[in-house]
């Protein structure tokens, strides 16, 4: 049995995902800062019997923390138990809401977004790859179209964002037992697109659950160490 480490789990993509990879059969363990959501999202996994349920057998293990935190970052891999075939950063920030031009962006807030998009996927990523090495596993690092295109307002989740692009580029020469994948899911209809668009209807977005087929089809064909778009990604059905 493969095990996935996902950061970010109790909601939005992340819980897509992790349902995703539980149907792919992949043992799970997942992370977010609230505790009572992030249960309520491990304990859906566990009893669901639709086609987001995990295989027979695999399990879902939930440590709550902040991703930012060097000691719950530790306690992800740890609960891994020696195995770890799968490690996707997904956990972030959007930064300040509503999005402040770089002109106005609080030196604090642009840290913590740097801290939460940047240093905490790079360090878990530091700790997970001795497992990753021994199972010649896989980083998929989340990313957007905010890192490559110059929307204003966006200067400070753009910039972190981008940093783990390169990040994840250099990464991906570094380690070439490991793939490395950053991508870009699109649009999705999430409490982060919410707050970057504060009091307007984003009902027109897709699901988080649309685009857990391309992501799957990345991890199950093992496809070439890159930057992807989802939309880009359709899995093949014929
Ligand atoms: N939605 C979009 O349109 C879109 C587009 C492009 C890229 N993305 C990227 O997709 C990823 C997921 O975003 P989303 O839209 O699904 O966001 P979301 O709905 O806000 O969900 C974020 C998840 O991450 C957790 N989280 C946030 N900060 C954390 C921290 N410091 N430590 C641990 N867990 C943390 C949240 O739970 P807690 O708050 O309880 O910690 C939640 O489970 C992000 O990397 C985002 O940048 C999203």
């Amino acid at each position: 049995m493969s095990t996935a480490l996902i950061t970010g789990a109790s909601r939005g993509l992340g819980r897509a995902l992790a349902a995703g990879l539980a149907r792919a059969g992949f043992d799970l363990v997942i992370d977010a800062r609230d505790a009572a959501a992030l249960d309520a999202a491990a304990g859906a996994l566990r009893a669901s019997g639709g086609p987001g349920a995990p295989r027979p057998g695999s399990s879902v293990t939930a440590v709550p923390g902040d991703v930012t935190d060097p000691a719950h970052r530790a306690a992800l891999v740890a609960a891994c138990a020696g195995r770890l075939d799968l490690l996707v950063n997904n956990a972030g920030t959007l930064g300040a809401s509503p999005l402040p031009a770089l002109a106005d962006y609080p030196a604090d807030e642009l840290r913590a977004a740097f801290e939460a998009n940047v240093i905490a996927p790079i360090a878990l990523t530091q700790l997970a790859l001795p497992l990753l090495r021994a199972s010649g596993g896989a980083v998929l690092n989340i990313t957007s179209d905010a890192a490559v295109e110059a929307y204003a307002g966006w200067g400070g989740y753009g910039a972190a964002k981008a940093a783990l692009e390169q990040a994840s580029n250099v990464l991906a020469a570094e380690e070439l037992g490991v793939r490395v994948w950053w991508a870009d899911p699109g649009d999705l209809r999430t409490d982060m697109h919410q707050l970057a668009f504060p009091g307007e209807d984003i009902s027109d977005r897709p699901e988080p659950a649309s685009v857990v087929p391309a992501f799957v089809r990345l991890v199950t064909e093992r496809l070439p160490s890159g930057r992807y778009r989802a939309a880009h990604l359709a899995p093949v059905t014929s």
